[in-house]
């Protein structure tokens, strides 16, 4: 992995990874190489689609039908982060974008504790499944934080023989008062030491020093729907100046009512380096049909 570079942005001091070093690091083999390809794009940003959340959640609301709901944001979406049951079942296989595989659960909202994950999918299913990355959350700080450390080092030990990355997940569980930047860069510095390949965290104030203290690239969730467009606009862009490599967001894109709009005008963000007025503008536009905003 490549040594960070330290931007000034707008006055703020970021950091990001110069690109070229996501691919060019030490011991990475051509397949691990090549995956990550597929996943970060060549301007080193991502918009990854999260359409996990039944794992433990159910049908969410807006996903009750998750191959109807993700399929006018495929041709806007990196990447999909799915469980092998919705993928088989969902995603048509002539017609998708690079897999990332969700292979942690066995917890519910039912349930007692949803830190108490174990590994739900084998590496040799991955491969089977031809995905470009696997992902697993971690639970710092909570009674299970042991295991789930342990499975992600176990995970990391099987992704690197295949040559297929992990991500790992920084999970709050129901605790999301937990989201600041003293916990979430421990979170995600624990993650990179253990060997995930990208760390996905939630973005928070004085996000830079969450990807400061950690070697990997960093992308952003979204949590629950916020009130406004313009809220997601804010952080995803304030995350982006503060050295984000791009996004993992889910409910804030499909749960909008508008979730092209809202995927064009994130897009704009990610990739075409949009200030949250510019991707307001794509959002109303596309929202009344115009033919504006980002490519697809
Ligand atoms: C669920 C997940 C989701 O992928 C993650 O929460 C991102 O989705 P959202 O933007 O809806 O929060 O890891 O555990």
């Amino acid at each position: 992995m490549g040594h960070p570079i330290f931007l000034d942005l707008d006055g703020l001091i970021g950091v990001g990874y110069i690109h070229e070093s996501l691919y060019k690091g030490v011991n990475m083999d051509w397949g691990m190489a090549n995956r990550l390809a597929q996943l970060i794009q060549s301007d080193g940003k991502c918009l990854f689609m999260p359409i996990d959340h039944g794992y433990f959640q159910g049908p969410t609301r807006k996903l009750e039908q998750p191959g109807k709901t993700v399929e006018p944001l495929l041709p806007y979406s990196d990447a999909i982060f799915v469980t092998r049951g919705v993928l088989r079942a969902a995603i048509d296989p002539r017609n998708t974008k690079p897999i990332i595989l969700r292979v942690s659960g066995g917890t519910s909202m039912a349930g007692e504790d949803l830190s108490n994950e174990g590994l739900t999918t084998s590496m040799e299913e991955a491969v089977r499944l031809n995905v470009s990355a696997v992902g697993i959350s971690i639970f710092v700080g909570t009674h299970y934080e042991k295991e789930s450390l342990l499975n992600l080092a176990k995970l990391v030990d099987e992704g690197e023989r295949y040559g297929i990355p992990v991500m790992a997940v920084t999970a709050v569980g129901r605790e999301l008062e937990k989201r600041d930047a003293r916990y979430l860069s421990l979170c995600s510095r624990i993650a990179a030491e253990l060997g995930a390949r990208v760390v996905k965290t939630y973005w928070c104030e004085n996000f830079e020093r969450v990807v400061q203290g950690c070697p990997v690239p960093v992308v952003m969730a979204g949590g629950p729907q916020v009130n406004t467009e313009r809220e997601v606009f804010d952080f995803v862009h304030d995350g982006m100046q503060r050295g984000a490599i791009g996004v993992n967001l889910g409910r804030n894109i499909w749960q909008n009512d508008h979730p092209v709009a809202m995927i064009k005008a994130l897009r704009a963000i990610i990739h075409e380096n949009a200030t949250p007025e510019q991707a307001q503008k794509i959002f109303d536009g596309a929202k009344r049909g115009e033919k504006v905003g980002s490519k697809g």
